[in-house]
């Protein structure tokens, strides 16, 4: 396609694409499905058949939905994914929140240094210590700062005495912070089986593997963590106003690697990037091997435009549950939510190229992701979008009775004097308590750039009819072969002529994947057969791209006992719905583009009504 070709909605009044403030959702749900337990390790029995480019009916009856789950064992053999399949069953369970270091544990396994022990009696409760008296830690953009030679040089000797720390003796050296987030993102921590049994995991309960991604607990997570990290830096470098810079790949001018982490004898950079990477505009809908045939960009405005459509899609969402994603569950029924999924994990596989020989350099792996020292820039992005959510958009975290759960979800790390400090949920709502700022500019270029419906796009009119049974499900997805589905809309939603802020449509997509292994599809909506090269981010009919930021790395990594994991993954429709004019209609085709990853399993897709 040319490379100017793209349409984002340029003259859309901003405030015509913004949620609005909505009030309180329940986002916590309960559900049942098989565990399945194997090695990280196993590599064996790849997904390879399944139905070629298949017309699926689905009628989305909850009945159906379970008849395709209480199949799965049974058929995941018969499509070859032996590592998928399950070997036992356990009763799926949603622990109930608060998680803290009580119920979860480190496994120092091969050398690996967990963070603490922390002894109780040393643990500091955040919400004790006095609110920040001195000036705001103002971040900044990082490809701005660079014009700073002060900071800059600040920011390097802070690195530079974080990695001269004695790794052994202190936890703030930089060796023993980047460990942090392999312990807590990479299988070492374990949820005890005390707890999972406390939770009703029925008996015989086991430990099951923790992780702070997939969930609602991924945005405050990061928060914390960089929080301390911050801090540390000034307490090293004697100033407490010193502030993270921001990697802000959400603007124009910022949607490449920052100068001051691509100098080579600077302490920021990192000699495990993709080297063709380093210098080059992101494309954050970019698959190594771009195997999906949609457009591509030809130039660097045309990718910059493309990215901002892709940005503004995970930014307006209307409900908590869609953007934070779902509660931790046991048994790896996740939500993870856009702003985890979208262009976050974009730019880790951007840098770090996942399916390089080497199993993908620092920052395409959770186990090495916080040895990159841009990855604390790439977070305080991740850290101000959320921000942005709240705060200029207008959303509401969650609320309500199931929020004082998450609320109450907190970890301890180690502060700036050293010092074990527990931080719940509730403490880091605001950056203000926190002592810190975003600096922004007048405008952010993603707000108006609401995708248009693509052009040249030849809609038959014939919808297809009533849904057949469902049979289809679980379907292998394969390189090269389009999955095509069609699901019928609540009734509620049709009846209005869409969905509201209130009760938003959301098309679920529900995989079985390997968390080891880098995986990415592209979902469309009512795009017929063959036009599919039409479409990309820019226009409606893109719902978006499930993407797997591949678990494994670091020491020891990736060796828990999660051999596959269920997410449902949302993708939001009511603007979707909108734009291309289908408010009333009953039935959406669903186009499921695989990317890459070899084995991706859907077990269903259907469109939900978020209470
Ligand atoms: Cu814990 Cu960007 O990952």
């Amino acid at each position: 396609m040319a490379s100017s070709g793209f349409s984002c909605n340029l003259t859309a009044a901003a405030s015509a694409c913004l949620p609005l403030r909505k009030p309180g959702t329940t986002p916590f749900k309960t559900k049942h499905v098989r565990r399945r337990r194997s090695s990280c390790k196993i590599r064996a029995g790849n997904a390879g058949a399944g139905d070629d480019d298949a017309l699926v009916r689905r009628n989305i009856d909850r009945r159906d939905v379970l008849l395709a789950l209480t199949g799965f064992a049974a058929t995941t053999s018969n499509l070859g994914l032996a590592a998928l399949a399950a070997d036992d069953t356990v009763p799926a369970v949603c622990l109930t929140p608060p998680i803290t270091n009580e119920v979860i544990k480190c496994v120092s396994a091969d050398g690996f240094q967990c963070p603490g022990p922390f002894r109780p009696e040393d643990v500091v409760d955040f919400a004790a210590l006095p609110p920040p008296n001195g000036p705001l830690r103002v971040r900044r953009p990082a490809h701005l700062v660079a014009a700073d030679e002060e900071y800059v040089k600040k920011y390097e000797a802070g690195i530079r005495m974080m990695k001269d720390l004695d790794d052994t003796d202190d936890p703030r050296s930089f060796k023993r912070q980047a460990a942090i987030h392999e312990a807590y993102c990479n299988f070492h921590y374990k949820v005890t089986a005390a707890a999972t049994a406390a939770a009703g995991a029925g008996s015989p309960a086991t430990e099951i593997d923790f992780d702070v991604h997939f969930s609602s607990i991924f945005a405050p997570w990061h928060r914390m963590y960089i929080y301390f990290f911050e801090r540390i830096i000034g307490e090293l470098v004697g100033d407490s106003t010193f502030a993270l810079p921001y990697w802000n790949w959400d603007a124009p001018d910022g949607m490449i690697l920052p100068a001051i982490f691509n100098n080579e004898s600077s302490p920021l950079y990192d000699a495990k990037r993709n080297r063709e990477h380093v210098d080059a505009v992101i494309d954050l809908n970019l698959g190594p091997g771009k195997q999906n045939d949609l457009p591509v960009c030809s130039d660097d405005a045309c990718l910059k435009a493309t990215n901002l459509c892709n940005i503004y899609r995970q930014m307006a969402v209307d409900t908590a549950a869609q953007f934070h994603g779902d509660k931790f569950c046991a048994a790896r029924v996740m939500s993870p939510g856009s702003l985890e999924n979208a262009a976050h994990t974009a730019v880790h596989i951007w840098l770090g190229d996942p399916l390089a020989t080497n199993k993908g350099e620092d920052m395409g792996v959770l186990g090495t992701a916080g040895r990159d020292p841009v990855f604390y820039s790439h977070h305080a992005n991740v850290d101000r979008l959320w921000h942005l959510w709240t705060a200029a958009l207008g959303n509401e975290n969650f609320v309500g009775a199931s929020a004082a759960q998450w609320l109450d979800t907190g970890f301890v790390f180690y502060d700036e004097k050293r010092r074990p400090v527990r931080i719940r949920i509730r403490d880091v709502l605001d950056a203000g308590r926190l002592g810190y700022a975003y600096e922004e500019k007048e405008t952010l270029e993603w707000q108006d750039k609401r995708p248009t419906p693509a052009a040249g796009i030849e809609r038959s009119g014939a919808k297809p009819s009533v849904p057949a049974a469902a049979t289809s499900f679980p379907v292998a997805l394969k390189n090269g072969e389009k999955k095509y589905v069609t699901v019928e809309r609540p009734e509620k939603a049709r009846a209005g002529g869409g969905s509201s802020k209130k009760a938003p449509e959301v098309l679920v997509v529900d995989v079985t994947i390997d968390p080891c292994e880098y995986a990415k599809f592209d979902v469309l909506v009512n795009v017929p057969k063959g036009q599919e090269a039409r479409v990309g981010p820019q226009n409606s009919e893109f719902a978006g791209s499930f993407v797997n930021l591949p678990h494994g790395g670091g020491d020891g990594g990736g060796r828990g006992s999660m051999g596959s994991l269920k997410l449902a993954y949302r993708f939001a429709l009511r603007e979707l719905v909108e734009d291309l004019g289908c408010g009333r209609d009953q039935l959406l085709d669903v186009t499921l583009i695989p990317v890459a990853g070899e084995k991706v399993v859907v077990d269903d897709v259907r469109v939900e009504l978020l209470e």
